[in-house]
């Protein structure tokens, strides 16, 4: 990912998507926030052009966020997810497109509930199709952490169906100031997106703020 480059953040007003777009605009990169109500996202805009001490963050339609960008994040919810990658579907072809879904479904959100598809990334990319670059990542993160400056010690794993798109997604959460480590297809997303709803589990039982996952194992270089 290069510092030209501009990201869209579907979503990205809400929780996820603004930690994001945060970390993102202190490290110098563009953002677009894409949202129903563009208006309604100024203050979410002002507050990290304010942190960044520049103003590299602006709100657009998703559609037109979509269109400006050369990578796109998709965190809006679950019950949302299809509808806005259907808005966004003409403007990504060839694009990068990295999907934070969980499939949760409220109130039950501490119990695992994959959809019959497999996982909300496979649902991605079967409604973007074949000739759009779908990953996904970032589904283990508590959205609390990516608020200021501190370091987050848990990793991000990223799935993608090819070398090449793992790599590109790789360096989005790099870019966001986080450790990812590659954990194969988006099929395997499944796992991941499973782990949202036990990591929510151990939050309440121990009390924990934001329980993630580390993995162990990998050598020195990462
Ligand atoms: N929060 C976390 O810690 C976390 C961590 C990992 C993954 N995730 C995943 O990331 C996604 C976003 O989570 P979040 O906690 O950031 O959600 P959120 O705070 O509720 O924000 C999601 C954004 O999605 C947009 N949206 C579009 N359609 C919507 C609808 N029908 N209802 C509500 N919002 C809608 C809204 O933005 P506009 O109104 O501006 O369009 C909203 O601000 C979810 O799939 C979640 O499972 C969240």
């Amino acid at each position: 990912m290069k510092l030209g480059d501009t990201i869209a953040i579907l979503g990205g007003a809400g929780a996820l998507g603004s930690g994001i777009a945060s970390r993102l605009a202190k490290a110098g990169h563009t953002v677009v926030i894409g949202s129903r109500d563009p208006e309604r996202a100024q203050d979410t805009v002002a507050q990290i052009n304010a942190a960044a001490g520049a103003e590299r963050v602006s709100a657009a339609t998703y559609a037109n966020a979509a269109a400006r960008a050369d990578i796109v994040v998709v965190t809006v919810p679950f019950a949302a997810q299809q509808e806005a990658l259907a808005i966004v579907r003409p403007h990504v072809v060839g694009k990068l497109v990295v999907d934070c879904t969980v499939p949760l479904k409220p109130p039950k959100v501490g119990l695992v509930q994959l959809p019959p598809e497999g996982s909300a990334a496979q649902i991605a990319q079967a409604v973007l199709g074949s000739d759009v670059k779908v990953a996904s990542a970032f589904h283990n993160v508590g959205a609390k952490l990516l608020e200021g400056d501190a370091p987050i010690e848990c990793d991000v794993l990223v799935f993608g169906d090819s070398d090449e798109i793992r790599a590109s997604a790789v360096a989005l959460v790099e870019a966001v100031g986080l450790r990812a480590v590659e954990a194969g297809p988006l099929a395997n997303s499944a796992a991941a997106e499973a782990l949202t709803s036990v990591l929510i589990q151990i939050n309440r039982r121990y009390k924990a703020g934001h329980a993630g996952i580390r993995i162990t194992g990998l050598s020195g270089d990462h």
